[in-house]
């Protein structure tokens, strides 16, 4: 076959289930995404027709694909968020764009479930959630960035909002600038253009925490703050708010009565047992929901 026909090649392996996302075939992806040489795909439309196989199953059992290969192509097929690390600058670290397949992710969809059932009911007032923790370095950036990508991979209207203002990592992860961001906007030093949509996946904004003020727990107190989680609240189904440890002052609590909701990240063999209870009582006594734990192993 002359090369450079994935005309051709469309025509001929269209044999998976189609949707309105990507409308080439499993075949024509994997050859446009530099997968596939038109050569192995001839040896796998033979082997597909002579055995009556689906693509993907003629392509791993000649040795020529492998399942992440399918995956990737079926992902593309239906408007799977998915990145090929190389082909964007968010961070490795969002497991959930770069593996959505894996373990980690599927716990992640799981923990998705739960929440959808125990907190976001669609009502205005049940579209935020924060993630605390008690100390620092128990995930909780981590599990808030996959958290919100994988309901944005629902087609939730998701909104990342970093209010970590001690020590801010979300535009770090998504690979955004941190200049204007969470704390201009309370203080009305920057309008709604500091809400930074992320092209990577489907419907997903990115609040960054912008540049460190001196009083972050003050700012967080605000009642603009208040205002502007009520005014997202109308335009996002899903708003994930990152916030800083609890042991570094009282923003988390803060941010945790203002968004209603809180979800408690605990690092496996480094979270304290009694540290967790005291947070968790005391957002109780501040009347935040704490709607779930999460056991963080890593
Ligand atoms: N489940 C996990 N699997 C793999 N790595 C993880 C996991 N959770 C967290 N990490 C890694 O641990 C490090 C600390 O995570 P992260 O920055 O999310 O913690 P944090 O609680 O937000 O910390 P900080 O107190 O600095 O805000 C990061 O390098 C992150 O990639
Ligand atoms: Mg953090």
């Amino acid at each position: 076959m002359t090369p450079a026909e994935p005309m051709s090649i469309r025509a001929l392996v269209r044999t998976e289930p189609r949707s309105s996302g990507d409308d080439r075939s499993i075949g024509a992806i994997l050859i446009d995404s530099g997968r596939l040489t038109l050569d192995d795909a001839e040896h796998i439309l033979r082997k597909q027709k002579d055995e009556g196989l689906r693509f993907g199953e003629a392509a791993i059992k000649l040795g020529l694909l492998k399942e992440e290969d399918i995956q990737f192509a079926l992902a593309r097929q239906f408007d799977y968020p998915y990145l090929v690390p190389g082909e964007s600058n968010v961070s490795k670290e969002l497991v959930a764009a770069y593996q959505p397949f894996s373990r980690q992710v599927e716990s992640l969809r799981a923990l998705r479930s739960q929440l959808m059932l125990r907190w976001f009911n669609g009502s205005p007032d049940r579209r935020a959630i924060s993630i605390v923790s008690t100390a620092r370095k128990e995930g909780r950036s981590y599990l808030a960035a996959n958290l919100a990508v994988v309901f944005s991979q629902l087609g939730e209207r998701t909104l990342l909002v970093d209010a970590d203002l001690r020590n801010p990592r979300q535009h770090e992860l998504f690979g955004l600038a941190n200049r204007a961001g969470l704390a201009q906007m309370i203080t009305g030093r920057a309008d709604e253009s500091a809400i930074e949509r992320v092209p990577a996946f489907m419907d997903f904004s990115v609040i960054t925490a912008g540049s460190a003020p001196p009083n972050p727990q003050e700012l967080l107190s605000r009642s603009s703050f208040s205002n502007l989680l009520a005014m997202l609240s109308g335009r996002y189904d899903v708003i994930v708010v990152d916030t800083p440890a609890a042991d570094e002052g009282a923003d988390a609590q803060t941010v945790a009565v203002r968004t209603g909701a809180a979800l408690l990240v605990a690092r496996q063999n480094a979270s304290y047992v009694d540290d967790l209870q005291d947070l968790s009582d005391s957002l109780h006594h501040a009347t935040a929901a704490v709607v779930g734990v999460v056991m963080n192993e890593f």
